[in-house]
């Protein structure tokens, strides 16, 4: 089989990883993958928003299958337009992939239909959310409509950082067209936990649950980054929580998204924050999460390609969908200064021993050495019986793989293991 996988970051190469463990799939191309990825797949130099240049390469490609990762191609519609020229492939239509492609959509669907989330208002001008802040409880959460790499939210402590915040998204339009319009939300708080389900649009099946660690730095300080690392499963939560969220949370958005005309088929990422009122939704994204994927996916025990058809076609209530005991971890390793300004170029070292373990984010090839190109560069990922002993291999594969500047947080998992202790 050849199978084409939209992306270049670290969920692509997880992706890929997994689905080259079917003995049917023989090519992986990758539009555009990445250094690291070229090692598992065909890379080609076609961007990920590239729709048209995509259909066409499924189509001049034969390929049997496509699976479309991240959420700008989504959101453009590349499923319509590839699912149009023939190509049966992974992922919501543009119609579904608002539901991340637009907060405001988001907020508005869980208000009609019940699902709890964060109280919230709507502003399409500055003046009004200015107006609305001045007797708004602080903190306050400050989103921009649209999609901005996921650094469209900003948590404002206080009524001036919150009037800033407003004044970055709408005046100097900091996020261009997607802070025309602003949800100005309830701050929640509580533990966070991440959960990624297939869906057909009838059948909802949660995958194992994570746990992101989105700050920059040691003990949740720093900027906010694409993720620093993840564990999974997330020990917060329990199987009480997870039955409340299937009833509360995921039914319902999947039942919402088809009486509204807009099935969702594919990978909905269901961002929860555990509050005392109950679990609420923080976000959902229409894909698979980033670095989410780098220990979800290695403890899938069926067939990704299999599972991943059955969203497509609409079975997957008749497909077995299996994850193993055991915890995975996933450790990043970002080139100095990121989120802010970094360095690229850097030759990275990798000893061969533990290339398997490595889901690479960031990387080029330069005259066939590796070599840093992205702020976060790699994941390094471990799975084992326990989350201790998955923290513990994953830490000791990290001390082995070198580059200048490289960075990681110390304390992935913390949370989690001391939850359990
Ligand atoms: P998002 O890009 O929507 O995932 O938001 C980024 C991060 O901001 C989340 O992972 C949360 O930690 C935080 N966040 C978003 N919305 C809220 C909220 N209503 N209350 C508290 N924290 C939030
Ligand atoms: N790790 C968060 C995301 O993929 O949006």
């Amino acid at each position: 089989m050849r199978i084409l996988v939209v992306g270049g970051g670290g969920r692509e190469h997880a992706i890929i990883k997994k689905l080259k463990e079917n003995e049917a799939v023989d090519t992986v191309f990758a539009l555009p993958g990445n250094g690291g990825i070229a090692g598992d797949a065909i890379c080609v130099a076609i961007g990920a928003t590239d729709i048209a240049g995509i259909t066409a390469f499924a189509v001049q490609n034969d390929i049997d299958y496509a699976v479309v990762a991240p959420d700008d191609p989504l959101v453009l519609g590349a499923v319509d337009a590839l699912s149009a020229a023939g190509i049966p492939c992974f992922g919501p239509d543009s119609k579904a992939a608002i539901i991340e492609g637009s907060k405001i959509f988001a907020k508005d669907l869980m208000k009609k239909y019940g699902i709890p989330t964060a109280a919230y208002e709507t502003f399409d001008s500055a003046d009004a959310a200015l107006a609305y802040l001045e007797n708004a409880p602080m903190p306050a959460v400050i989103k921009a409509d649209g999609l901005a790499l996921g650094k469209g939210v900003i948590i404002a402590e206080t009524r001036g950082e919150a009037f800033d915040a407003v004044r970055i998204v709408m005046r100097d339009k900091k996020f261009g067209k997607s802070g025309e319009r602003i949800v100005i939300e309830e701050f929640l708080t509580g533990p966070e936990v991440s959960v990624l389900a297939f869906t057909d649009g009838k059948t909802v099946v949660p995958m194992a649950s994570s746990m992101d660690h989105k700050r920059a730095l040691d003990g949740d300080k720093g900027l906010n980054t694409g993720g620093m690392g993840t564990i999974a499963p997330n020990p917060f939560y329990t199987e009480d929580v997870a039955d409340r969220c299937m009833r509360e949370i995921f039914l319902p958005t999947v039942r919402a998204m088809t009486a509204e005309g807009r099935p969702f088929k594919g990978c909905l990422y269901f961002g929860l924050m555990l509050t005392e009122n109950g679990p609420k939704v923080i976000e959902y994204n229409c894909r698979f999460g980033d670095p989410e994927t780098q220990v979800v996916l290695p403890l899938l025990e069926s067939d990704l390609l299999t599972v991943m058809k059955a969203t497509t076609d609409g079975t997957l209530a008749e497909t077995e969908v299996k994850f193993k005991k055991g915890a995975a971890a996933c450790v990043v390793m970002a080139s100095a200064g990121y989120p802010g300004a970094y360095e690229k170029g850097k030759p990275i070292q990798i000893p061969r021993d533990i290339a398997d373990d490595i889901i690479v984010a960031g990387a080029a090839l330069k005259d066939g050495h590796l070599v840093t190109s992205g702020g976060r560069v790699l994941g390094v990922t471990h799975v084992a019986p326990t989350l201790a002993e998955a923290l513990d291999g994953a830490y000791e594969k990290v001390r082995r793989v070198s580059f200048d500047g490289a960075f990681y947080r110390r304390d992935i998992g913390a949370r989690a293991l001391n939850k359990k202790a």
